[in-house]
């Protein structure tokens, strides 16, 4: 995005941008973000520059945009000249906007309910876009046409990124037979909707399961926008979603040689405000103690976002049968499942968010 102005002011550098977008950028902070070569190494796109002994009264004597190639060359009182790139500009004024999340819910699910052929994600990286785009913008992806077996999970994982390594493993069979860790989610039972890993501090970014074997009733997985309930409060009561964004919950897992400990808020923001990951998990709510008025209001606030959860008019139900694979962003959706009788087996993973979005922003850079 060209600036239609850029001015050398006395505090900074003034940038204007169509629509009447106007920004002053520090002349300090100008310094510490040079593009050109002596500022920035060009080939690692790590910073060269010594921020440490940068002038904090410094200021430019001029400023020009070249319009063609989107660079501002500045004129530092002295001899010196840096360069910036009136891209970094608008991306740190925030003028890049997102794509457009669909929140979903009561009275608003998706119909329908996102889907790709695994055969289109296997055959072009173009394929693997259409993908993610449907995680980012509802938080969730039903796979079809997918070969109920462990190989073809690893191989349909891997066309995001390396699977991320747990306590349960790199990829990990699920089913009620299994013993080996002493998780609720290995059992039959009914699961409220939760999202996993709250006792990581680096918690589960995706999660995917692949339907192996089904033989039964029931068990049907959920699927829940946790971003939506966060808005929905957020409308209706802004002391609650103040509260689920300030108050740090712990979470724990236990078994025979291992404690796992995090904490972070259920509504955890950015630093712009916007909401950047839910968590929420009351199987795995360590013990904590605050004031009486803080944990009161914990209660109240905790409690309305379970009262949203367990809204089944916000669930969606998805039947996994062997030819179907599930896959949500664990920072967005919660998920749990219904009780069954019978035969239920799947193989599933991890992968980390943040190597998750980075295969989103370069696959998108590359095809948008
Ligand atoms: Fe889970």
């Amino acid at each position: 995005m060209i600036p239609e102005t850029v001015k050398a002011g006395a505090d900074g550098l003034k940038v204007s941008w169509p629509n009447a977008v106007t920004r002053t950028f520090p002349w300090v902070w100008v310094r510490d973000h040079g593009e050109d070569a002596e500022s920035l190494d060009t080939a690692t796109l790590q910073r060269k520059v010594d921020t440490f002994a940068i002038d904090r009264k410094i200021h430019a004597s001029s400023a020009v945009l070249d319009k063609t190639s989107g660079r501002i060359r500045i004129d530092w009182s002295g001899d010196e000249t840096s360069e910036i790139s009136a891209g970094r500009l608008a991306q740190v004024a925030g003028l890049f906007q997102g794509r457009e999340k669909t929140l979903w819910g009561q009275g608003n699910m998706p119909d329908p309910v996102p889907t790709i052929a695994c055969e289109k994600i296997m055959a072009d990286d173009e394929g693997v876009l259409e993908w993610l785009d449907l995680i980012d913008r509802f938080g969730f992806s039903v796979i079809t046409g997918m070969e109920a077996t462990e190989e073809a999970t690893k191989a349909l994982a891997e066309r995001i990124a390396p699977a991320q390594q747990t306590i349960f493993g790199t990829f990990w069979p699920l089913s009620a037979e299994l013993s080996e860790h002493e998780d609720s989610a290995y059992t039959t039972d009914f699961l409220s909707p939760h999202t996993d890993a709250t006792y990581y501090h680096n918690a589960a970014g995706l999660q995917m399961f692949n339907c192996i074997e089904f033989d039964g009733s029931g068990g049907e997985s959920v699927v829940v926008d946790g971003f939506a309930i966060a808005e929905k409060i957020r409308q209706e009561s802004c002391e609650l979603y103040e509260t689920l964004t300030k108050i740090m919950v712990p979470g724990q897992y236990l078994e025979p040689g291992v404690h796992l400990r995090a904490e972070r808020p259920a509504l955890r923001l950015d630093r712009n405000g916007n909401l950047a990951q839910v968590s929420f998990n009351n199987y795995d709510r360590a013990p904590f103690l605050l004031e009486d008025e803080d944990m009161t209001a914990f209660y109240a606030a905790y409690g309305e976002f379970n009262r949203h959860a367990m809204n089944q008019e916000n669930w969606c139900k998805i039947p996994l049968r062997p030819g179907m694979a599930l896959i949500f962003d664990n920072w967005r959706c919660l998920h749990g499942r219904m009780g069954y009788a019978g035969k239920r087996r799947f193989f599933g993973c991890y992968h980390n968010h943040a190597e998750y979005e980075s295969r989103l922003r370069t696959l998108r850079a590359e095809f948008n």
